[in-house]
């Protein structure tokens, strides 16, 4: 269709998912040079994805990108519209959206997790990280989780970032918890933790950790947790020596230093212990009605250097347990009406377009899998604009494009959204009584509660 982007025909663009990577969409079409009207539906009331539900809630600087997305609300209003508490695939379909927007771009991050596909995965007091992440982010979906922090030692599979978070908000004394976002039910719950041994496993060794210097290095600078690592760990294969002189692997060789670090000059003092564990990967957990051990395989690695794989040795030992978290990766999930590579949990996709569907795009982890801090999703979403726009000419335009035909169809259907209008009310009371407590922000943990707060500011 002829026209679309101008100032009579504005391109009438739907984002699916306001978090960072549909923000910085949004943000790249209104930096663009064309006339564009945007929509952004979430299935949750609130803004923001995982900088609200993941990013750990005593990583409050890191909370405060949050304010780059809301200049990009606030300063195209009239332009950009947000529809909170809109789940797309349940309450309204991409086939239907395709009536009422020219383009749709899908941003709906991962929403599930990894498996690790062993015996034991399934008893009672084995979580996936998402689940207590977003548990103490005060997800609305993992309210109703419990975590027995009643037991002694934890496992944490995996060694990324998401499991230091993990791992760091078990270890950290409650005092320091009381300052962040997390919720007063949830600071209660942690409150009660009789938690003392932590056990970090890594399939791969030091040299291939996933963590990064800063936030290993944070174990170190907390009071009262002693980290403890086997030296013998930490004598590496060849490959792993070729690996850390590559030029480029500055991360392995600062992650190194502060490994080595936590051996030469060990913490002594300490009520709770991290114990960082490499070269093994779990095969078992056991338990009669609950999980009481896990059973790890010795690995060696193998391959060339930066390509290094973990192989069992056949050797095992059993590691006593009460809680285990899984930490190796989220996954994203089909949404119904378009293609999904279920290996990659992706939408398959060429720099954003959706394979042979000029009219939908993609951007952030559901386009290029669960990866990347905040701002890798800046370029990401900026490539899928420029493919999206460089279509521009082969977009058949949609047949209602009047921005009120939508706002129709929710109200035909029952659907209550939460406007951007509505967040910024929210956000002001969530500030409000998290002032009253001596905290950033005091969350509502249940979309019927936002709901309900909403209706009695409204009044
Ligand atoms: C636990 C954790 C901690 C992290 N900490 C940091 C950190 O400290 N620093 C850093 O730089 N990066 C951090 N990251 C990485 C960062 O959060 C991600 O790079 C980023 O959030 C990915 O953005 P996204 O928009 O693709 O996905 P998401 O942030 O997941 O956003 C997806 C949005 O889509 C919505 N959605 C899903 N399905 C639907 C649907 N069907 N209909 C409507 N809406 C839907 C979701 O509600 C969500 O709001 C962390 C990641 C995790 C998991
Ligand atoms: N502070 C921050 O900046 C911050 C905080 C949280 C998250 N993030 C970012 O968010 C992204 C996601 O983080 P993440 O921690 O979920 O993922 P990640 O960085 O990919 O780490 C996943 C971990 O799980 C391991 N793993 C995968 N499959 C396994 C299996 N079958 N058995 C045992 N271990 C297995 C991986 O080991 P292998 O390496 O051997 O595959 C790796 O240690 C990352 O880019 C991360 O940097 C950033």
């Amino acid at each position: 269709m002829t026209g679309l982007g101008t100032e009579s025909r504005p391109l009438r663009v739907a984002i699916v998912g306001a978090g960072p990577s549909g923000f910085y969409a949004a943000d790249a079409l209104f930096k663009s040079s064309i006339s564009v009207s945007v929509d952004c539906f979430d299935r949750l009331p609130t803004p923001f994805g995982l900088l609200r539900g993941g990013v750990a809630p005593d990583h409050q600087k890191m909370k405060s990108v949050g304010a780059y997305y809301d200049r990009v609300a606030v300063a195209n209003e009239g332009r950009f519209r947000f529809f909170g508490n809109v789940t797309v695939g349940v309450d309204i379909s991409i086939d239907e959206l395709r009536r009422y927007y020219d383009a749709i771009i899908v941003s709906m991050g991962a929403q599930s997790d990894r498996k690790l596909g062993i015996p034991g995965e399934d008893l009672p007091g084995v979580h996936a990280a998402t689940e207590f992440v977003g548990w103490y982010n005060g997800h609305p979906d993992y309210q109703h989780l419990t975590f027995d922090l009643s037991q002694e030692t934890v496992v944490v599979v995996g060694q990324g970032n998401v499991a230091i978070d993990v791992t760091r908000i078990l270890a950290k004394p409650i005092e320091a918890l009381r300052k962040t976002d997390i919720p007063e039910s949830i600071l209660d719950q942690l409150a009660q933790s009789r938690v003392r041994n932590i056990h970090l496993i890594g399939r791969r060794g030091p040299v291939q950790s996933a963590f990064t210097e800063l936030e290993i290095k944070e174990f170190g600078e907390l009071p009262g947790i002693r980290v403890v690592i086997d030296p013998a760990d930490m004598r590496l294969n060849d490959a792993s020596d070729a690996e850390l002189l590559t030029e480029t692997n500055t991360k392995a060789r600062k992650n190194m230093a502060v490994l080595q670090r936590y051996l030469d000059d060990p913490i002594l003092e300490g009520d709770k212990t991290v114990t960082i564990r490499f070269l093994e990967s779990p095969v078992e957990i056991q338990g009669a009605s609950h999980v009481e051990r896990i059973v790890l395989e010795k690995n060696k690695l193998s391959g060339d250097p930066g390509k290094q794989q973990a192989n069992g040795t056949g050797d095992t030992i059993s590691l006593d347990a009460g809680l285990v978290f899984k930490s190796i990766g989220y996954k994203g999930v089909p949404m119904p009406g378009l293609p999904f590579d279920d290996k990659a949990g992706v939408i398959p996709n060429q720099k954003g377009q959706v394979i042979n569907d000029p009219s939908v795009y993609v951007a952030g982890w559901i386009k290029r899998g669960p990866k990347g801090v905040l701002g890798t999703n800046k370029p990401c979403s900026t490539e899928t604009v420029e493919t999206l726009l460089s279509n521009l000419g082969h977009l058949q335009g949609c047949d209602h494009p009047r921005e009120s035909e939508i706002e129709k169809v929710l109200e035909q259907r029952g659907i209550q959204w939460v406007s951007y209008q509505d967040w910024k009310l929210i956000d002001h009371l969530e500030k409000e009584n998290g002032e009253k407590l001596g905290k950033p922000r005091e969350k509502f943990v249940s979309v019927g509660d936002i709901l309900a707060a909403l209706r009695r500011v409204n009044a």
